[in-house]
């Protein structure tokens, strides 16, 4: 062919776990596992969206006959070592294909006598030896038995070999494949994506093996337990990079590098131009801080002699802990200081944080199977609050976890259909079980219960016995009651500690129960007690959770008439008390708001508003939070109150409450809108405070639409100067979501069309999400038509971001019946062209019937599945059923509420 070719040798370091592959003008190498689903941070800018669905109801299987039948792999072989090459094509073959072509050569050792070897592969053109899909020679004295016959098992992604005598027990022997795959654009395994730079077109092979995916890059043992030493050979052409877990043998063109003191080199890799533009420095200032801060958190040294962050043009997750290899989709790397917001800041902090963390926690340490991903998943997203607030000590980012995890979880575990942290192993087998572990309750309630145990062990002892538990498990594998173990030792071992019960009593409560205690204190009678919180009153379920609580958790702080429980919001339950406490609460709250913490207010607010879904309080009494708030000017509480407020302007935004309901939020906002107008010399400064900056986003986001005074010829004056000039927008990057979104709701044709326009020329990812969401706010129909026709054009509306556009636009009031009918009317085009194989196609179904609460919406669902079964709705079907579930539930809400809110609203609005 005559191109020169070289070839770098990587050796994996220790004992990794399955691993691979990236590369082009950067190409990575990759081990380990995990995936962050990518967080709503700081409100805006959140192209990627989050489900919570839930897990399917498991179904007993019959038990399957053959060995390769099970999804799981027989106990009888374990890896040692991989010798891989792997060779991406960075160009198209003659079909237009791109390929990868490999090699690999696996020692492993039998355990327990066997005649049969299984290994998984998935999607891999194995080449013929003789016959066979591979190739097997006995290791030191060994003798290999002679191959029978091999066959491969598309369901269960096994090549099996079927051998003409046992193996031996103790013996070890190689496996050798050779083997040829598509470097597809699909996001899984060893993949393909794609930029362009100065007009030319990049490819970049990159990897993604976490969970199941590894097997389509080489055949391997594609599961947790099954660790091994991984040596890695990268074909590629001059000029491109190669990288991997371990240190590279050859060195190549570091764009960017720091030293810390023990030599640990730190490098953050992207497109030339990015980095070039300075967008990879914020990553690595916070890198070497965060590292440090779990060396000594962890009490362990980081466990590699490297470190390496690469954000990838195309990446499905928010980002991949491979190990000394972490993987990011760009919006969660790259920091432009011009363009980018505090939210993306924020987001890209924590995202690092939560990565660096599992370096130890995950893959130094890794859980044995799947069912235990939420305490790996958990531990992370509680830490990387940690490791965030060591970084950015002056983001109070620690409180933040209220709202993003606790109150977040809390709405999931909430219903009837939640389910338990814990699974059994046997529960969880087939790749989509597997991935379906991948929720908000192992994410968000794993974080809460971490973060309520290490409160209630004091952070000192919780954090001795992960130390203990990280370095007496270094490079192996635990089940979660191994951290349980070690935590308890520490206890023991502490002068002065005792817990009432062991942690394992403790903590089962929590992890093997669903759901979480509404806590009810009656200040008359001092008595204290719990039930299993429901957020629907009517649902039903088995067998209802009993919680424990240690005493120290219900911790409560008394005034001189109130009683607040849950002081420090460590405990993962809601807090109802006699009426009398709550007026005495509710009156603290109007005359000094300041005596409670930040997070006390908004956990006041959040848990009054729950109540009274529930029934358990009067719905006035969760409105009566909301009246302080003329006087509040933090964030957390804001936040708290306005995602609460947001059920009320859903029901009723079509309705007569809506005027009131405006009137008295007009009137509440407005202290706050004249607030920041003072503290920001009349919108000309951005506020100094971290969560004053998100706080200030709302104020204008909530004033404009509730017509305060002066916020829509504010943000129209802005948006007009840019008009006139498109080269200096005037806005900031904090306000840009907001502010687009005003000025588009209040102007015309003109306003729309300079959007679109400024959209197709976005270079910045996140500048592109802002004006796409922003375009679905404008109240034209006939704009807004257009712009669902653009939806299901490829040319104009990019494939991924189709359906997360309809949503915006069935988010605006004027644009959900539109959306409604678009949908129904294209279903069966929208559904073959993108439903399949979509993560989120059930939001679609979500968004869209969000407002749902008439009788005649509940009927027009109801004939939009019947008309539609031959069609179907994949991965829509149990969205499509909730959907009818909660419209139910909003029709009686409204008909039992609608009065009341009204009588309230208008009373309080004058
Ligand atoms: C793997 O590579 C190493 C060094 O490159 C070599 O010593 C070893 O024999 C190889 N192992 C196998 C099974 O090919
Ligand atoms: C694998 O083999 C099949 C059947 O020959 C062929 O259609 C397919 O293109 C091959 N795939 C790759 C990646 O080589
Ligand atoms: C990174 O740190 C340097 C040195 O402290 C500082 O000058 C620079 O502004 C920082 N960059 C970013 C994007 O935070
Ligand atoms: C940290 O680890 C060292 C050695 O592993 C040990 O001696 C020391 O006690 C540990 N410190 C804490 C606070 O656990
Ligand atoms: C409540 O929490 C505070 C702060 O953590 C602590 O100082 C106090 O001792 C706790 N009170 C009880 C009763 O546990
Ligand atoms: C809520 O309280 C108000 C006023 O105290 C009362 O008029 C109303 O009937 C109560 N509503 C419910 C549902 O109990
Ligand atoms: C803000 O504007 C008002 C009136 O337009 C003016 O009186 C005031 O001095 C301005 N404040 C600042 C800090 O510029
Ligand atoms: C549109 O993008 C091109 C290329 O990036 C740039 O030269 C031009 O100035 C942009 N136009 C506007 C109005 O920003
Ligand atoms: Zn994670």
């Amino acid at each position: 062919m005559g191109r020169v070719y070289y070839v770098s040798k990587n050796v994996g370091l220790g004992m990794l776990v399955l691993a691979t592959i990236a590369l082009a003008t950067i190409i990575a190498l990759s081990i380990a596992y995990d995936k962050e689903r990518a967080k709503n941070r700081g409100k805006p800018e959140n192209e990627a969206t989050d489900s919570t669905s839930m897990p399917t109801p498991l179904t007993t299987p019959s038990t399957p006959k053959e060995p390769w039948d099970h999804y799981r792999l027989p106990d009888s072989l374990v890896p040692v070592s991989y010798n891989v090459t792997l060779w991406p094509r960075l160009r198209p073959n003659a079909d237009g294909m791109y390929l990868f072509t490999g090699y690999s050569a696996v020692i492993f050792s039998c355990v327990k006598e066997t005649d049969l070897i299984i290994i998984h592969s998935n999607k891999l053109n194995l080449t013929n030896f003789y016959g066979h899909h591979a190739k097997l020679s006995g290791l030191g004295d060994a003798t290999a038995p002679t191959i029978q016959k091999t066959w491969l098992v598309v369901k269960t992604h096994y090549l099996v070999l079927q051998l003409r005598s046992a193996l031996a027990v103790g013996a070890s022997y190689v496996l050798h494949t050779e083997f040829q795959g598509e470097l597809a654009d699909d996001l899984e395994g060893f993949y393909r994506s794609e930029y362009t730079e100065d007009g030319v077109k990049k490819v970049v092979a990159t990897s993604q093996m976490q969970a199941t995916y590894a097997r389509k890059t080489f055949p391997c043992f594609d599961e947790p337990a099954m660790k091994a030493v991984f040596t890695v050979t990268i074909i590629h052409d001059q000029g491109t990079v190669a990288l991997s877990n371990g240190r590279e043998i050859e060195s190549f063109y570091p764009l960017l590098w720091t030293k810390l003191s023990h030599s640990l080199q730190i490098r953050i890799w992207a497109r030339r131009k990015a980095i070039e533009d300075r967008q990879g420095d914020y990553a690595l200032n916070v890198t070497g801080p965060i590292l440090q801060f779990y060396e000594h958190y962890y009490n362990a040294t980081y466990p590699l002699s490297k470190s390496d962050q690469i954000a990838l043009p195309d990446f499905n997750a928010g980002a991949m802990e491979n190990w000394g290899l972490v993987t990011y989709r760009e919006t969660a790397l790259l920091y432009d200081p011009i363009m980018s917001s505090t939210g993306n800041k924020e987001r890209i902090t924590t995202v690092i944080a939560h990565e660096l963390a599992h370096m130890w926690f995950g893959n130094l340490v890794t859980l044995q199977w799947w069912n235990d991903l939420w305490l790996n998943e958990g531990f992370a997203s509680y830490v990387e609050y940690l490791g965030a607030d060591y970084a950015e000590p002056t983001w109070n980012i620690k409180d933040q976890i209220i709202l993003y995890d606790v109150h977040k979880v809390f709405a999931v575990d909430a219903l009837a259909s939640s389910h338990p942290l814990s699974r059994r192993e046997e529960e969880v087998n087939t790749p989509a079980q597997i991935s379906e572990m991948f929720n908000t309750i192992s994410y968000s309630k794993g974080a809460a219960v971490l973060r309520m145990l290490s409160e209630f062990l004091t952070e000192p002892v919780f954090a001795k016995g992960l130390s203990s538990y990280l370095n007496t498990f270094a490079f192996g594998n635990t089940v979660y009651t191994d951290l349980w173990d070690h935590l308890q030792q520490v206890v023991k071992n502490t002068p002065g500690m005792h817990i009432p019960h062991t942690v394992h009593n403790i903590m089962n409560r929590w992890t093997l129960q669903m759901g979480f205690p509404v806590v009810t204190i009656d200040t008359r009678t001092g008595s204290i007690t719990q039930k299993h919180f429901l957020l629907d009153p009517d649902s039903v379920v088995d067998r209802p959770s009993q919680f424990k609580l240690p005493p120290r958790l219900v911790n409560s702080t008394t005034g001189e008439d109130w009683v607040l429980a849950n002081t420090n919001v460590s405990g993962y339950f809601r807090v109802n008390y006699d009426l009398d406490n709550w007026d005495r609460l509710l009156s603290l709250l109007n005359t000094n708001h300041q005596a409670l913490s930040i997070i006390n207010r908004a956990q006041i607010i959040d848990d009054a508003f729950n109540l009274a879904r529930a029934k358990i309080i009067n719905t006035t009494l969760a409105l009566r939070t909301s009246k302080y708030l003329a006087k509040e000017r933090d964030y957390i509480p804001w936040e708290s109150a306005l995602r609460n407020l947001d059920y009320y302007i859903l029901m009723f935004d079509r309705t007569e409450v809506y005027g009131a309901l405006q009137l008295y939020l007009k009137k509440q906002i407005q202290p706050l809108f004249e607030y920041f107008k003072t503290i920001t010399a009349n919108w000309t400064k951005v506020p100094t405070g971290h969560t004053d900056r998100y706080n200030q986003i709302n104020a204008i986001g909530i004033a404009c639409s509730m017509g305060v005074d002066g916020c829509r010829e504010l943000i129209k004056s802005w948006y007009r100067q840019w008009m006139e000039s498109p080269h200096h927008n005037p806005i900031h990057p904090n306000l840009k979501t907001t502010v687009y979104c005003s000025a588009i709701a209040f102007g015309g044709v003109e306003e729309w069309d300079f959007a679109w326009r400024m959209f197709k020329n976005a270079t910045l990812a996140s500048e592109a999400v802002r004006l796409r969401s922003a375009m679905a706010c404008t109240k034209v129909p006939w704009l807004l038509n257009r712009y669902l026709e653009y939806t299901l054009d490829p040319t104009k509306i990019r494939k991924q971001d189709a359906t997360s556009t309809i949503q915006y636009i069935a988010r605006n009031v004027v644009g959900m019946p539109l959306a409604w009918n678009f949908v129904r009317a294209r279903w069966s085009y929208i559904f073959q062209h993108y439903g399949r194989g979509s993560f989120s196609f059930s939001n679609l179904v979500n968004g869209i019937t969000k407002r749902f609460s008439t009788d005649f919406e509940l009927q027009e669902l109801k004939k939009f599945k019947e008309d539609n079964l031959h069609v179907g709705f994949g991965s829509a079907t149990l969205a499509l059923e909730q959907a009818i579930e909660k419209t139910t539930a909003n029709i009686k809400w409204v008909t039992e509420n609608k009065a009341h809110v009204l009588k309230w609203f208008t009373e309080e609005s004058t």
